[in-house]
């Protein structure tokens, strides 16, 4: 049996790497702590969970679900972008149901990159925007991305022979794992950009909902000309603890969402309605409980800063999201300070260079574990 290049080509998937290594530990009786991941510790909201149940109740939704999505389940969404961000889109052609963003991000690849075309990819990010690439037998130019360019992909030191095979180009602030919020005015130029070189942006906005002291992100769809160049995903995932759930959005540009739309089509049949259905109760439900887990993660995030000096470990101080990106002390490697925490005490973290090249020198630290949990492990790392 021989398998595809692509396959070969392959980095192994960060997290099912990190699964791994903890199992190892834990079968030799070691305590892990795990700051790796971020998923979520606290339950889907209640009034959620109930509708799933009477929607499964429901025998209209055992049947195949909407290739695109129900149309209440787009109407909803719809709703909810005007209700939250003052952003009209069009439910019946600028709105597409996923399952979850991450399998919405690999198909796009499948839609827009044909074999040697390029993607343009933030230095750190989520890592589909790469490895989609090369499951399309596509390439990547990583825009770079650091401390002193705010970790503000930097798109316009692209060289103009990539930038001629380029189709796609993507972003996501506030982001995953720097945790660095960007301002209209890199939104703007970014819009610019990709119109002049006439590539599809993707606005990657799976922490949409998670903003402390305060702050609120935006969507990239509120500035002006987005929609001509640009979609955006939203999810369920960290707004509403529905990780496990598998239910997301697209938003914006409606060929874009066409194309995907007919490349989901061919490959998978929707989301489950009933699913669709607690989605709906989400997004048009009471929305308290964003604002109690924006306080819970702000908690733990100020629990994390104001420990790490005296674990030797820097960071800037997050405005959104659910990590820590913290610098790892002189003379570290991602991997190797991230490997030490693991085998010298007993905690995970995920190593910066996993998210891309700019995160060599990084880690990151999920805030998604039970307060006693993180001070443990805080207590732990400091121990080194
Ligand atoms: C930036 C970013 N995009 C997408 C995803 C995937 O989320 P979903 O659960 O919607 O597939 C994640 C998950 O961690 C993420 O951090």
């Amino acid at each position: 049996m021989r398998t595809a290049h692509r396959i070969a080509n392959l980095p192994p998937y960060l997290f099912a790497e990190i699964d791994r290594k903890k199992a190892e530990k834990v079968a030799q009786g070691v305590d892990v702590i795990s700051l790796g991941i971020g998923d979520p510790d606290t339950p889907t909201p209640e009034h959620i969970v109930n509708a799933l149940c009477s929607a499964a109740h429901n025998p209209a939704n055992h049947q195949y679900p909407s290739y695109v999505g129900a149309p209440r389940y787009r109407e909803a969404c719809a709703e909810w972008m005007d209700r939250r961000f003052r952003v009209a889109v069009d439910p019946g052609s600028e709105v597409l149901a996923m399952i979850g963003s991450k399998e919405g991000i690999a198909h796009l690849f499948t839609a827009f990159v044909d074999p040697g075309d390029y993607t343009l990819v933030p230095g750190v990010g989520y890592p589909v925007y790469h490895t989609g690439g090369i499951m399309a037998g596509g390439l990547t130019h990583w825009m770079p991305m650091n401390a002193g360019n705010g970790w503000l992909a930097d798109f316009s030191s692209t060289p103009a022979d990539v930038l001629r095979r380029a189709k796609m180009m993507f972003l996501s602030y506030p982001n995953n794992p720097s945790s660095a919020i960007a301002d209209d005015d890199y939104f703007d130029r970014a819009i610019e950009f990709a119109r002049a070189n006439d590539l599809l942006l993707i606005h990657d906005n799976a922490y949409s909902e998670i903003g402390f002291d305060g702050y609120r992100p935006p969507s990239f769809l509120q500035r002006p000309g987005a929609k001509d160049v640009a979609i955006e995903l939203f999810s369920c995932s960290k707004a509403y603890n529905m990780t496990g759930w598998r239910v997301a959005f697209a938003a914006g540009n409606p060929q874009a969402i066409k194309a995907l739309g007919t490349v989901k089509s061919n490959i998978d049949s929707g989301v489950f309605t009933a699913v669709q259905d607690a989605a709906i109760e989400a997004l048009t439900g009471p929305q308290d409980s964003i604002k109690a887990l924006c306080d819970l993660y702000q908690r733990r995030r100020d629990l994390v800063m104001s420990a790490l000096p005296s674990a030797g470990l820097a960071a800037e101080m997050p405005k959104g999201t659910i990590y820590v990106w913290a610098k790892v002390p002189e003379g570290h490697s991602s991997a190797g300070f991230a490997s030490e925490l693991l085998d010298k005490v007993g905690v995970i973290v995920a190593p910066g260079n996993a998210y891309g090249p700019d995160g060599e020198g990084y880690i990151r630290i999920s805030l998604t574990t039970p307060d006693d949990r993180l001070e443990e492990a805080i207590e732990r790392i400091k121990s080194l």
